[in-house]
């Protein structure tokens, strides 16, 4: 593994604030069914990944791969459109550029957001989870190797990774928009797929306190954490998680459920950048 230095973000970030006449306050990473929200954003500026050097590069070949600066809500933001898994190939320290590109543009909060498969058998379809913790017990950290204590410490508290203070405002905005009957609280357990879990998984998950199933956000929020910014997760949940129904999962499934809630998971996205 290649230790790298704190050049090596900078060299991202350097060729990035040549580019953008504001620096970006909240960054967001929008899973694949809230990309859309980004076509809102005003006074862009669109960066493609693959200009940007030391960045990773997406490796769907129809995904956007681009950074999109600008205002949304009367803020500064910063949006990936398109955004990077462990199980695409890379490994869980490069997962840790994107955010660590954000944190020195100068964005101290990160809103991240996914589809996930409902494990608590009290949610439904369509429904969302302000995340208030997760659990991931597998594979490495993204801050593994050398530590970049420009960045912060080597051992850090993650006792308040989603923190409460912007759990505190998306649930603000949930009761201001009326959506509280389809919001919950509950703990993100990560999956590195690209399969989706068996049964027996999501009953062993369930037993170790998750409700909700899915294959990405951690490594962002463990990344985030690592350089003191706040981090706010939400999860759409577009499937029963498997075995909860006697019927196969299906990535059409997922999607669908994601186009159905789109509108109403931007309309709470949109509060809370306002609010934030
Ligand atoms: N498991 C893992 N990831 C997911 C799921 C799931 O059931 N649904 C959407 N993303």
């Amino acid at each position: 593994m290649e230790n790298r230095t704190i050049e090596f973000y900078r060299k991202s970030a350097d060729y990035i604030l040549e580019r953008i006449p504001e620096k970006p306050e909240i960054a967001m990473i929008l899973g694949s069914c809230l990309g859309s929200l980004s076509e809102e954003i005003t006074n862009q500026i669109v960066i493609d990944y693959k200009d940007i050097p030391n960045f990773l590069v997406s490796t769907v070949k129809s995904h956007a791969g681009k950074l999109i600066f600008g205002k949304l809500g009367g803020k500064n933001v910063v949006c990936m459109s398109g955004r990077f898994h462990y199980y695409e190939g890379y490994e869980f320290e490069e997962l840790s550029i994107p955010i660590r590109v954000f944190k020195l543009l100068g964005a101290n909060k990160v809103i991240l957001t996914n589809a996930a498969g409902a494990i608590n058998k009290s949610f439904k379809v369509g429904d969302l989870m302000i995340i208030n913790d997760h659990i991931k017990l597998t594979g490495a950290s993204p801050v593994r190797g050398k530590n970049i204590e420009e960045l912060g410490d080597r051992f850090f508290d993650v006792s308040d990774m989603y923190t409460k203070e912007l759990r505190d405002i998306a649930w603000k905005c949930v009761n201001k928009l009326e959506q509280q009957y389809r919001t919950h609280d509950g703990v993100y357990f990560y999956s590195v797929g690209p399969q989706f879990e068996t049964p027996a998984e999501i009953r062993a998950m369930r037993i170790l306190g998750g409700d909700a199933v899915g294959m990405s956000t951690v490594t962002e929020a463990i990344t985030a954490a690592h350089c003191n910014m706040k981090v706010l997760g939400i999860s759409l949940m577009t499937n029963m998680a498997a075995g909860v129904l006697p019927q196969k999962l299906s990535a059409e499934e997922v999607d669908v459920a994601a186009e159905n809630a789109a509108e109403r998971f931007k309309e709470l996205i949109r509060e809370i950048v306002k609010e934030i």
